[in-house]
């Protein structure tokens, strides 16, 4: 996009002085480009400028960039070369398009045991499998923030696709963090990794169980959410750039606003809801029957799919 009109900076912006500038950029919001596409109740949550004064920023943003158009049959054309992962179930694959699609970030959702972290392990062994078997024929980052990656599913859910089990486990690359801070290094110094060992899938598993508990309280919300921000959209451009998936599990809580229906709420707020290209809600049913909701999709309908969880992976 180019620009006009002497803004070049997001300080050039009306509203946005240094220390914005300052809060804008930790949390990812460096670019022109990136504030013209922002909702300003986000910049207004991450930097403590008023809502009033984010939207003014945001349409001199919009004024100040120029776009370059693509016709649709363009986009359709990239949109058909997206990779997707099957899920081992066909009735879950379905209502998503075909599977966990690339070069976007796929967020579940869920109480406990509802089964986040199986689903993960399924994606990781499929996600090496070739094209032409669901797979992307790669291998897998696993950054594991609760303690819960198991090597013993992984193999047997390799093994029970007829994959040697060792070289499954070989594929994937898992990283432990102890704290936000690891995790998003992890992210951060990726890159490399990414090109030398293909990385096809990103597994975040859980998103938010560390940045909870390292930012209690309403006071440190704000620094919480910038550093999240930054966090997902550095997550977001790696799918964009190696053409991978990202795969993120978030917990819930029980929002008392909803007085009638399901309470249970992703936590993460309005941050981790607009980053997630798609949306699914996991909840426990009848023994290792699983309901999967697809509640939020830019090209498919909301729709639910029942799947298992068997010794052997996910399965209709
Ligand atoms: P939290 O991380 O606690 O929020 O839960 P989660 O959503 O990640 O749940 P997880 O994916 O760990 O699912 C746990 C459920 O998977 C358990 O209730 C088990 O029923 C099931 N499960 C785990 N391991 C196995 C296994 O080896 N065989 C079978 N059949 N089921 C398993
Ligand atoms: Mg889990």
């Amino acid at each position: 996009m180019a620009k006009e009109k002497g803004i070049k900076e997001i300080e050039d912006l009306p509203g946005i002085g240094p220390t914005t500038a300052e809060k804008l950029r930790a949390a990812g919001f460096d670019t022109l480009d990136r504030i013209a596409t922002a909702v300003p109740a986000d910049l207004s949550e991450l930097s403590g400028m008023s809502l009033e004064a984010a939207k003014k920023a945001v349409d001199a943003a919009k004024q100040a960039t120029t776009l370059e158009f693509s016709t649709a049959s363009e986009i359709y054309e990239q949109r058909k070369a997206l990779g997707k992962i099957s899920t081992g179930a066909s009735s879950l694959n379905e209502i998503l398009g075909g599977g966990v699609e690339t070069n976007g970030i796929t967020e579940v959702y869920g109480k406990f045991a509802s089964g986040k972290t199986q689903l993960g392990f399924q994606l990781t062994v499929n996600a090496q499998l070739p094209v032409n078997k669901g797979g992307l024929g790669g291998s897998v980052l696993f950054i594991d923030t609760e303690g819960t990656f198991r090597p013993e599913r992984i193999e047997a859910i390799a093994s029970a696709a007829g994959m040697d089990p060792k070289a499954a486990l070989d594929n994937v690359l898992v990283i432990r963090a102890a704290n936000s801070d690891q995790q998003i290094l992890a992210v951060e110094r990726a890159d490399k990794t990414i090109k030398e060992r293909n990385i096809k899938l990103i597994v975040v598993d859980s998103l938010m169980s560390l940045f909870r508990a390292e930012y209690p309280g309403r006071g440190a919300l704000g620094e919480r959410q910038q550093k999240l921000n930054a966090h997902i959209h550095k997550l977001q451009s790696l799918a964009d750039v190696h053409g991978l998936a990202v795969y993120i599990t978030n917990q819930v809580m029980d929002n008392p606003a909803i007085l009638f229906g399901d309470p249970t709420t992703p936590v993460g707020g309005n941050i981790v809801a607009h980053a997630a290209t798609t949306r699914l809600y996991m909840r426990k049913s009848k023994e290792e029957k699983r309901i999967v909701r697809l509640v939020d999709s830019p090209s498919m309908p909301e729709a639910e799919a029942v799947i298992k969880i068997t010794p052997n992976g996910i399965r209709d």
